[in-house]
């Protein structure tokens, strides 16, 4: 079956519907963060929200972060869970991250992929957190535009 121009095309955009074939866009390993990769899906600037793919190697860690947006999260690979809590995520677990939670992600032996979206009221999106829950850096928009591939 013919899939249409997606099939061959990362991004495509009628108005201010934009649509994405993620196989497309290609794994940027985020800065500073050793064995974590995103894919930036859509950022929309005018409302503070972006959209993306998470990828951690086996036994990867995210920094400690607070986020000051919402956000989602989608398991869609894999096995992984916060150094703070309990519970293993699995493909299909599905979270929600209000504005004030403090957590830091890491992936089993399994690796794991997410699909995320960020929502936020300004263009703060995380504070990242030392062992003191002390803010030593600060992830906004800007941020994630640099991981976008057009
Ligand atoms: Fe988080």
């Amino acid at each position: 079956m013919n899939k249409g121009i997606l099939a061959s095309t990362a991004r495509t955009a009628y108005g201010a519907i934009e649509n994405v074939n993620s196989k497309l866009v290609p794994w940027r390993e985020v800065d500073g963060q050793p064995g974590n990769y995103i894919k930036v899906l859509t950022l929309d600037a005018a409302n503070n929200r972006v959209d993306f793919l998470f990828k951690q190697d086996p036994h990867a860690e995210f920094a400690k972060h607070e986020h000051k947006c919402t956000a989602v999260a989608l398991t869609l690979d894999g096995l992984w869970e916060y150094r703070e809590g309990e519970e293993l995520h699995f493909e299909g677990t599905f979270s929600y991250e209000p504005p004030g939670s403090i957590h830091t992600p890491y992936a089993t032996e399994e690796g794991m992929i997410v699909y995320a979206s960020f929502q936020g009221t300004s263009d703060l999106m995380l504070d990242i957190l030392d062992e003191d829950d002390n803010v030593i850096d600060q992830l906004r928009l800007d941020f994630f535009a640099q991981y976008y591939e057009g």
